[in-house]
């Protein structure tokens, strides 16, 4: 069981090795306990979807300690920075477009050219993000379809198995999660209700902010309300082996795999193939997923062959990515 400590300044530095070698943290926010990685390493990252137990890959929110440190990684209009001057630190999180080639891990964004941002109000938080100088992924610390945490307690109950260390720093003040607003459009949306009400946001921004309305056609969780990540060229599951003019994204050996009438795999140029872990470890493809997939994603190829991923584990969240990644051509 991770050990739950009181938060000063040596737990702090402890959570600050942890995270520095890819560990998960139970860490204290104003709205609910999160469960902390490194946002810029992938396999840390990984992690957090097989803890939570989260069959699929929805994006994670990353947690900065200003909007200075945001704007490394997104996109600010004059619109987000009033709503950013105007709730942050506090409970709220924008949903912005990414700047080209920042240091954030695909996983975090779920393969999406927007990121999900909050700056939290809770000191422990601020002192966590101020020592490890790293953005922080972190959604609530609870198994998936579980009530979301709100001590240090509550967090060993369902994932003390899992992390390597809890920070405590009472209880969380707002105990329900962040405000969600999508910002990549014309007009702001909330995409989650939250800590900040909608008419706090539409007092800011001088009109009326609307709710993303959910019918019973749609469906009522934003994180499924999403496009996710589809690459333009068709995807094959479960190969074999390779057709001429198709790339290959493998997974472990591909000692006895060929390409039709053409040889072997080996012979394939590193272009057209690129292995999501040769050691067959799932939390390196789970890594390796989205930017490899974006990589081979080129018209020169016909395709996207796809060989078969172990359903077991963080692998059942990487064969649903990639099936909903073959189901859109
Ligand atoms: O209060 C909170 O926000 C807590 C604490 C720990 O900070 N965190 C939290 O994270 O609730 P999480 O991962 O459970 O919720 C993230 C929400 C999901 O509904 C997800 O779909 C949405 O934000 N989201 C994240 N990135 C998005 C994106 N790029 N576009 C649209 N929605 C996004
Ligand atoms: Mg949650």
């Amino acid at each position: 069981m991770a050990t739950i400590k009181t938060l000063n300044s040596q737990s702090i530095s402890d959570a600050v090795s942890v995270l520095d070698q890819g560990g998960l943290i139970g860490m204290p926010t104003e709205t609910v306990y999160g469960l902390a990685a490194d946002a810029t390493n992938g396999k840390a990252v990984a992690k957090i979807f097989e803890a939570k137990g989260r069959p699929q890959f929805n994006p994670l929110i990353v947690h900065v300690l200003d909007i200075d440190k945001a704007k490394e990684f997104a996109e600010f209009t004059e619109q987000d920075e009033v709503l950013a001057e105007a709730f942050w630190p506090g409970p709220l999180t924008l949903i912005l477009k990414q700047k080209e080639d920042n240091c954030l891990s695909d996983l975090v964004t779920a393969g999406l050219p927007t990121v999900a941002i909050r700056v939290p109000a809770h000191k422990g938080a601020r002192a966590l993000l101020e020592a490890c100088k790293k953005p922080l992924a972190a959604p609530s610390a609870n198994i998936s379809g579980t009530l979301s945490p709100t001590s240090a307690v509550h967090v060993s109950e369902s994932l003390g198995n899992k992390v390597d260390l809890i920070l405590a720093d009472g209880v969380a003040t707002v105990g329900l999660e962040s405000t969600v607003v999508d910002c990549t459009g014309d007009e702001p949306y909330i995409l989650r209700p939250g800590g900040i009400t909608a008419e706090e946001i539409s007092d800011v921004l001088g009109r009326d902010v609307q709710y993303f309305e959910t019918t019973d056609d749609n469906i009522k969780s934003p994180g499924q309300l999403l496009k996710h990540y589809a690459p333009s060229i068709p995807v094959r599951l479960n190969a074999i082996d390779v057709q001429e003019g198709e790339a290959l994204l493998s997974f472990g050996s591909t000692k006895f795999m060929g390409v039709k009438g053409k040889g072997a795999v080996s012979e394939l140029p590193t272009e057209q193939h690129k292995n999501l872990s040769e050691n067959a470890d799932l939390y390196e493809a789970a890594a390796n997923l989205f930017s490899m997939l974006r990589a081979l994603d080129k018209p020169d190829f016909k395709g996207i062959a796809v060989m078969n991923i172990p359903d077991q584990g963080i692998g059942v969240a990487i064969n649903d990515r990639l099936k909903r990644a073959a189901q859109s051509k």
